[in-house]
């Protein structure tokens, strides 16, 4: 049985004590808001702003973001306090362009420390977001954070990325193809909170191929954010990491705004669907029930669009999504539901049709990109992760930490070594537990293929680019993937947020 150190018992102290007994969803502490006041389907669905570059030159696109604390309005009447990229949640969307970099300056106003991570992308290690090279409000006084820096990465044309204590330059060089990322929060052992706050927005990366297709585009191409959270009567955020099972939510947020209505035209839109929740898994599915037409992964476009009914989706993951309206009428409605939830976490979200109907689309390409396969003969190596409570869950409950191959994060510490070139399989083992909690393992730097889920092809909604997967109960999953593009210090980990933040995470170095 592992040990409980003093440590541990502070951290847990600081995380909100052993006390707080995960109930499963549905549950609701009593001074929380009820979910059951708050109505559906009356918000208009918000798009964030596209964020406009302070500067341009041949190099690429800069930007400035500032994190800070300021208030929305979420639910009606009432006022939250976020923290927010640019003060709004969620933050401002960024535009790049595949080959064309992008450079964020980000500050902060936050009196807990922050740094920033682009998910899904091929980064330079100095500008991955590592959780230790944390900023600060200018002028802050607080004791020097570790501000270790590496230099391995190759950050291309523009100026190398750089961290001071109060700023930190991050480089994105946009060299892989189009596809749905995201931005977050990944401070060490803060994420959770951070995010549930609101520090997460999206980075969209568009290329020529993309562009190509005729696929909705403007207005008709809109990312969907969904997170759950829980809400003080007072309006506030009640951020409860149920000792560190994970923060779930009562209440379903899209783009930020509770169960919203978006009224659509008769015509194909392509929604770009994100879960950015920190402990809430969804299983889309629309009612009247049709299927989904998916056109991408994580990763971006799929080898061809495929039709599926219902897609599971774990915290972290992206689909996206056709769906054509011109088959429904005028005046009819459409939920976007979440099929494994009852009552309103059953609810996402609604569509209602309008009488207008234009659309200079006709029918989808049969083809949508080319996939070139990853084949298990091109691996060098497998290597195995196990991910798990510690203790185990017959001895202690909640866990005291989670584990990744029995050892929590250790920042000075690579639990693999791939060489840059390398291709790898990884084996994402869930350690079969009485608790079923889902663990979606995510690499940074890298996307993988993934090659079979316990044994069998991987799911079809799951056959493309991907950095993040779902992995529940007793899964035993194999994804392959090469170490291209930049050495230096990256991470795996999973991204229950609050699972992350209680070190089920571990450092890798590609050298
Ligand atoms: Cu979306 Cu390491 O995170
Ligand atoms: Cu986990």
């Amino acid at each position: 049985m592992t040990r409980i150190t003093r440590r541990d018992v502070l951290k847990l102290a600081l995380a909100g004590g052993v006390a707080t007994v995960h109930q499963g969803c549905g549950s609701r502490p009593s001074q929380g808001e009820n979910p059951e006041t708050v109505p559906r389907f009356e918000a208009a669905l918000p798009i964030p702003p596209v964020l406009e570059p302070t500067r341009s030159d041949e190099h690429g696109d800069y930007y400035e973001i500032e994190a800070r604390e300021s208030t929305a309005t979420i639910l009606p009447g009432k006022r939250t306090t976020i923290r927010g990229y640019n003060g709004i949640f969620p933050g401002p969307t960024i535009k790049a362009t595949r080959g064309r970099a992008t450079s964020v300056r980000l500050t902060t106003k936050l009196e807990s420390p922050v740094v920033t991570h682009l998910h899904g992308g091929h980064t330079p290690s100095d500008s991955d977001g590592w959780p230790t090279d944390v900023i600060l409000p200018a002028g802050h006084q607080a004791p020097a954070t570790s501000m270790r820096m590496d230099r391995t990465g190759d950050t291309g044309r523009m100026p190398q990325a750089s961290a001071s204590k109060y700023e930190h330059n991050y480089t994105y060089p946009n060299d892989r193809r189009a596809a749905t990322l995201w931005y977050h929060d990944h401070a060490m052992g803060a994420s959770g909170q951070n995010v549930y706050m609101g520090l997460a927005g999206f980075y969209l990366v568009e290329d020529e191929e993309e562009r190509s297709l005729p696929l909705p585009k403007g207005r008709y191409d809109i990312p969907l954010m969904l997170c759950a959270r829980q809400f003080n009567r007072d309006g506030s955020f009640r951020y409860n990491p149920h000792g560190h099972a994970g923060a779930d939510g009562d209440v379903i947020l899209v783009n930020g705004a509770p169960w919203p209505a978006l009224q659509v035209e008769r015509r194909p839109y392509r929604f770009r669907i994100l879960n950015a929740s920190n402990a809430t898994t969804f299983t889309l599915a629309l009612s009247p029930a049709r299927p989904f037409v998916q056109i991408a992964t994580d990763g971006g476009l799929m080898a061809r669009p495929v039709e599926v009914p219902r897609i599971p989706m774990a915290m972290a993951e992206r689909v996206e999504v056709v769906i054509d309206f011109s088959a429904y009428a005028a005046g009819n409605s459409i939920v976007l539901r979440n099929a494994e939830k009852p009552g309103p976490l059953g609810d996402i979200m609604r569509f209602d049709i309008t009488d207008l109907a234009v659309s200079d689309l006709d029918r989808l390409p049969d083809r949508l990109s080319v996939i070139e396969t990853l084949t298990p003969e091109a691996a060098v190596r497998t290597r195995t992760f196990t991910f798990g409570p510690r203790p185990e869950l017959k001895y202690h409950y909640p866990p005291i930490y989670w584990a990744i191959n029995g050892s929590r994060f250790d920042p000075e510490h690579a639990q693999a070594q791939p060489r840059l070139g390398d291709v790898e399989i990884w084996r994402f083992v869930y350690e079969k537990s009485p608790w079923r909690q889902t663990h979606p393992p995510h690499v940074h730097l890298v996307n993988f293929q993934i090659l079979d889920r316990n044994g069998q092809a991987p799911h079809k909604h799951e056959r493309g680019w991907k950095d993040t997967l779902r992995l529940d109960s007793g899964d035993d999953v194999r994804v392959i993937m090469a170490f291209d593009g930049y050495r230096g210090r990256y991470l795996m980990h999973c991204h229950n947020l609050e699972h992350e933040d209680y070190d089920m995470m571990m450092r890798f170095d590609v050298v």
